[in-house]
Order: C-alpha cells, then sequence, then structure tokens
C-alpha cells in the first residue's frame, strides 16, 4: 500500500458521513473522501440497491478527481466496498472491511428488515435509538463511554426514515460476496471490535482467510461501531496497513 493513497470511508448504518470525525486528523496525510449514502447525511433517497450506493461512491472518486483508493468501509460500508470491487475492481488499492461480512442475510434476517422498513415508513425512526445501540455498541462502552453512546444516539437520530426503510431493503438483497472473495487480488484488513456481536470475529476471519492478501486484526474493547469505540487501536491499525 502507499502510505499517502487516497481514503474512501464508507459509513455504517443507520449513520451518516460524520461518525468517520475520530478518523479525519490521523488520515491527515491522505486524500480524503466521506460520502454519504443515498438517503443519509442530507443526501436524497435512491433506489434500494447497494450497486448503486457503489455508482454514487464511484461518481464522488471520479468528481475528487481520484482514479484509484483505499476503500475503507465499515458494516454496511463494507457491503458497499465489497460491491464497489465487484462493479470496479480497477478503482480499489486495498480495502478495509471493518465489523462487516461477506455473507447474505439468514431468511430470518430478511424478513425483519422488511418489517424494519415498514415500522420506519410508518412511525419515523424515534424507536432506533433504544432498538440499535445495545447491538451496535459493545458492553464496555455501554458501561463506561457515556460520550461514544450520546453520540451515537445523535447520530441515529439524524436518520431520515425513508432512507433507513431503502437502506434495509438494498442491505436485504444484496449479492452473496462470499464466492467472490478469492478473485479479491488487493491487500484486505478485516477489522473487528472483540465484542461486536453483530459481525462477530469469525465473519472477519471468513473474509482475511478468503481474500487472496488478507489479514485480520481485533480491537479490544470495542463493539460493532469499532471507529468510534475504540478509535486510537482502530486508526493504528489503518495506518499501519495503510503504511
Ligand atoms: C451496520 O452497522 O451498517 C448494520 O449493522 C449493517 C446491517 O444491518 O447488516
Amino acid at each position: 500500500m502507499t502510505p499517502d493513497a487516497p481514503v474512501v470511508l464508507l459509513h455504517a448504518f443507520p449513520l451518516n458521513a460524520s461518525m468517520w470525525a475520530p478518523q479525519i486528523t490521523a488520515l491527515a496525510g491522505h486524500q480524503l473522501l466521506t460520502p454519504d449514502f443515498p438517503g443519509f447525511g442530507g443526501r436524497p433517497v435512491g433506489p434500494p440497491d447497494l450497486d448503486e450506493f457503489a455508482r454514487v461512491v464511484l461518481e464522488e472518486m471520479d468528481l475528487a478527481r481520484i482514479p484509484r483508493a483505499v476503500v475503507v468501509g465499515l458494516s454496511m460500508g463494507g457491503y458497499v466496498a465489497l460491491r464497489i470491487h465487484a462493479l470496479a475492481p480497477d478503482r480499489v488499492a486495498g480495502m478495509v472491511l471493518a465489523d462487516t461480512r461477506a455473507g447474505t442475510d439468514d431468511k430470518e434476517g430478511r424478513a425483519k428488515r422488511i418489517e424494519q422498513a415498514a415500522r420506519a415508513r410508518k412511525e419515523g425512526t424515534g424507536w432506533l435509538q433504544d432498538a440499535m445501540v445495545p447491538a451496535l455498541l459493545g458492553e464496555t462502552t455501554r458501561r463506561d463511554r457515556a460520550q461514544v453512546v450520546k453520540r451515537v444516539r445523535e447520530l441515529l437520530g439524524e436518520a431520515d426514515p425513508e432512507g433507513v426503510a431503502r437502506a434495509l431493503e438494498a442491505m436485504g438483497n444484496r449479492p452473496d460476496s462470499v464466492p467472490r472473495l478469492a478473485e479479491i487480488q488487493v491487500p484486505v484488513l478485516a477489522l473487528v471490535g472483540e465484542e461486536d456481536t453483530l459481525t462477530p470475529e469469525e465473519e472477519a476471519k471468513r473474509i482475511s482467510d478468503g481474500v487472496w492478501n488478507g489479514r485480520l486484526t481485533v480491537i479490544p474493547r470495542a463493539g460493532h461501531l469499532s471507529n468510534l469505540e475504540a478509535p486510537g487501536p482502530f486508526n493504528d491499525a489503518l495506518l499501519e496497513f495503510l503504511g
């Protein structure tokens, strides 16, 4: 990896690009792009399709004159990073796939997404904070890091109902990236919070074992939102990979 490669940071669901605040200073030596996906961070909604999310990122790369970048995606951002690689492998110099999985949802998971999309359209997104914080944040953060809990609740509070509904539908329909892992010929770092229960370590290991040049780093005392929960170790792992 080149130490000054441009870096694209892709956010989790149902947050927005401002979740990357703890990474901005650490990555100051790099040209950085932190796009919001359609329906998040004030960007208009689009079709419920992660390939459309990937195309929006590729267009932003064009506008910023970035031919090739290290793509860093956390959770939903990781699903999109894998789609960017599938659609335009030449645009990807390396990938950091954090707290994510390469496989699809099971039947139950898909049904839950349909139910939650309907709820967002009917009730708005006020319920997301209580429903998601226990799953998004690790037990250490929920116990000891009140500021992080507050910030994540704020970010969840910004979510737009139709954006949430379409992202849920897009994630529920995403293609299986497991059969494609062996085709990924760029370096990949799989990162995972030790306390991530949504996409636990075995999912990260599946990615790092499946690609041609993969490595795995586990972030201690962090859950699913490892970049916000343990920014120091997250940034160290990122910078080591980039360098
Ligand atoms: C995320 O953090 O982006 C979500 O957990 C992804 C998902 O719901 O599969």
